[in-house]
């Protein structure tokens, strides 16, 4: 281990995992671990302290399958399955996000994934299957420094509020399918816009760009521009990171406190990403509800 990775180690832990800090703000990268290995359960409470720390951990040159990345992603706890998995798919678990020559890179806006759910994911574990040779960086944004740059006055009115989430604003286009339809199963979600995060007590901006259509009990026009001052927040440099890919790469992101953005800057190259996502607990602000 070099001198600038430190060690994560609570005291209830059994095993140290060598990390190196890709920002102050937000990511680290994680050595000497094979996600795959068959003792695995013994390094799960350094990852998950690992998570907590950074919001997002980074391994390097991870060869495992698609049975071995939903063993590990289960350690965790439940995982969802995606609407936009194929029917009859062989490991439902695993969303296969491909891009290339017909279509290009769609997630390139700052979002927390399925935001749109009760219970919206814990974490998503993704794994690069095929990178192009330049281009297809992840970023991501720390939103519990977010909310920490917001002014005392606009903290206070914003933890008073709550937003909806609606999957219809990505998925229905994408799915061919009628809003109403994708609310039959998953109906508009209200949340709270500043969440607190359910392992670390931080108080976290949770609207974004993606799933949020309006804060309840204002005007549309209010609500259109505290949204996008909110939503501008995740782009100052200072609370990110970038991350570039490898095939083999594997990053782990809380989805609780971050939000991440996928570059769509290597049309017509082609991209090939499996995610496993990992169920969470409903939202709150304050205390559990
Ligand atoms: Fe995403």
């Amino acid at each position: 281990m070099s001198q600038d990775q430190t060690m994560v180690a609570p005291a209830e832990m059994t095993l140290d995992l060598a990390a190196k800090p890709i920002t102050p703000a937000i990511g680290a990268e994680i050595f000497d671990i094979n996600l795959a290995a068959d003792d695995i359960a013994e390094s799960i409470p350094a990852i998950r302290a690992a998570l907590l720390k950074y919001g997002v951990i980074f391994f390097r040159d991870q060869d495992m399958s698609a049975e071995q990345h939903i063993t590990f992603a289960r350690h965790f706890g439940e995982l969802e399955v995606h609407p936009a998995t194929p029917k009859n798919q062989d490991n439902p678990e695993i969303l296969r996000i491909a891009y290339g020559a017909k279509k290009k890179g769609q997630e390139n806006f700052w979002h927390s994934d399925v935001t749109w759910r009760e219970k919206p994911s814990l974490g998503s574990i993704l794994r690069a299957i095929e990178v192009p040779e330049v281009g297809g960086d992840t970023l991501f944004a720390n939103m519990h420094l977010a909310y920490e740059n917001l002014s005392p006055e606009m903290k206070r009115l914003c933890e008073g509020l709550t937003a909806v989430h609606d999957v219809a604003r990505v998925f229905a286009k994408r799915l061919n399918k009628r809003p109403e339809e994708l609310h039959d199963q998953y109906p508009p979600m209200t949340h709270p816009v500043i969440r607190t995060h359910p392992e670390t007590g931080q108080s976290v901006i949770y609207v974004n760009t993606a799933f949020t259509s309006h804060i309840e009990g204002m005007s549309k026009e209010e609500s259109r521009w505290l949204l996008d001052h909110l939503y501008a927040t995740a782009a100052n440099p200072e609370i990110q990171c970038r991350f570039r890919w490898e095939k083999g790469s594997v990053a782990f992101w809380d989805n609780r406190v971050c939000q991440h953005n996928a570059t769509s800057d290597y049309f017509p190259a082609r991209r090939v990403m499996e995610r496993v996502t990992i169920a969470g607990c409903r939202p709150y602000f304050g205390r559990p509800r």
